[in-house]
């Protein structure tokens, strides 16, 4: 096991680059089993939950390979296997998605049910229910999601609730259904238009993706082609907000600001400048950081995802802080961890008050999943003295390389073996 070791105080100065994004790369890799052909993935993030599902789908029989510079070839032409039930596959939530692809290319899949980041009770039914209106039945038995059907037909369907993985999911089961499928509510977030994009690369017919009504008219055979991930939206938020945390200044690169609104817009209310360029952004921290009132939305709102690193902010910001969740019912199991720093954060259900205070106090921590590791990583750049994080493997699912990059910006974080472990 390892451990985190930050010495907070500095600010961040320097330019970082954006990775591929986490949630995009975790949905177009189960998506290139769809294909007949050779697929390549360009800017794929390095990434322990991208590890866990290529090691699944050599596990199954396809060819994958990294063809340098963040490239990824998979070759899924030869593939016979449509059960999935490895410890890659237990680990990730994203691993869902391989119920989708694999009903869509073999009419049947056996995948063992997702674990993943436990914040909330984080139901399927959704993906079911869109798997059932395909023609699919689908049941649990023994911790495996089975799915079968004789034939797919598309379907009209609404979701309860604008849920991104079953968005995805839905449609990557329609990409070879007969007839059209029609998905109303779906999520719009920019992985969601990205995986479609990438499908449309292989010859599938989505349309719609980025707005609520996707339209996804089946075709009988997807082929390859190669496609490049979009930048990691909350990779981006994370850096920004370690930005305004410590008062630094820094150029968040090969990002996409429109993907970041919701962020720039809530970090300039605390109080931060942020300048928005072509594919930049330039953020600076300002003292006083004012208090705010933050309700975590679907897309284009304020993303669970940088509610942690966003409270993380807050903590230091003068006078009370409101902040919603309303996408997961409980994510704020990174509180208790995060009050070891000194901060004053209230947790009232789906509501927390935060406090400010005028100073974090370095200590030891764990992380209790990825976006808690992430918050106090950014609480930590700012607390004074050392702060030792444990359980670092869940940053290691969804950030790449954080602590070098960090490093770059000039902060004293390392890592090393925990010794008594
Ligand atoms: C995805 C993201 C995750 C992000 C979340 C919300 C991936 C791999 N993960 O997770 O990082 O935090 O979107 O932006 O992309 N729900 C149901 N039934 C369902 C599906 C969802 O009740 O069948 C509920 C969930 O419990 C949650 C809400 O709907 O309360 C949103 O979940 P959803 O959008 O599906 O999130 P994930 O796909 O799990």
């Amino acid at each position: 096991m390892e451990h985190l070791k930050i010495v907070g105080g500095r600010p961040l100065v320097g330019s970082v680059g954006v990775s591929g994004a986490k949630n995009a790369a975790v949905a177009i890799i189960p998506a290139a089993l769809l294909s007949r052909g050779v697929c390549v993935i360009d800017n794929l993030p390095d990434i322990e939950d991208a590890v866990s599902l290529v090691d699944a789908l050599e596990k199954m029989g396809a060819r994958c390979e990294r063809t340098g510079s963040g490239a990824l070839m998979i070759d899924a032409s030869g593939l016979s296997e449509y059960r999935a039930n490895f410890d890659s596959v237990r680990r990730i939530r994203a691993s869902y998605y391989l119920i989708g692809a694999l009903l869509g290319r073999f009419r049947q899949a056996e995948v063992a049910l997702p674990g993943g980041c436990n914040f909330g009770s984080r139901p399927i039914d959704q993906h079911i229910k869109g798997f059932e209106a395909l023609g699919a039945t689908v049941g649990i038995e023994h911790g495996m999601v089975i799915a079968r059907a004789d034939r797919l037909r598309g379907a009209h369907i609404y979701l309860d609730m604008a849920s991104v993985g079953a968005t995805i999911n839905i449609m990557m089961a329609a990409v070879l259904a007969e007839g059209r499928t029609v998905i109303e509510n779906a999520a719009k977030e920019p992985h969601i238009v990205d995986t479609a994009n990438f499908l449309n690369i292989l010859g599938a017919d989505v349309k719609g993706a980025g707005t609520d009504t996707i339209r996804v008219s089946g075709v009988e055979r997807l082929g390859g082609g190669e496609y490049t991930i979009i930048p990691d939206q909350i990779e981006a938020g994370t850096y920004m907000i370690a930005a305004a945390i410590t008062g630094g200044d820094i150029t968040v690169g090969n990002v996409i600001p429109k993907h970041m609104e919701s962020v720039t817009a809530k970090l300039r209310e605390t109080g931060a400048f942020v300048h928005e360029g072509d594919d930049t952004l330039i953020v600076r921290g300002a003292r006083p950081i004012h208090a705010a009132s933050v309700k975590t939305m679907y897309y284009p709102g304020f993303p669970t995802d940088l509610q942690p690193q966003m409270v993380a902010l807050l903590t230091l910001g003068q006078g009370a802080s409101y902040v919603t969740e309303t996408v997961f019912e409980n994510r704020y199991q990174y509180v208790n961890e995060m009050k070891r720093l000194g901060c004053d954060i209230t947790v009232d259900g789906r509501m927390a008050v935060v406090n400010g205070v005028p100073r974090l106090t370095g200590a030891h921590v764990t992380a209790t999943d990825l976006r808690a590791g992430a918050a106090l990583v950014v609480a930590a750049l700012a607390a004074e003295g050392e702060t030792f994080i444990s359980n670092v493997k869940y940053i290691d699912r969804g950030y790449e390389n954080m602590v070098g990059k960090l490093r770059a910006l000039g902060a004293d974080i390392s890592r090393a073996a925990t010794a008594d472990e």
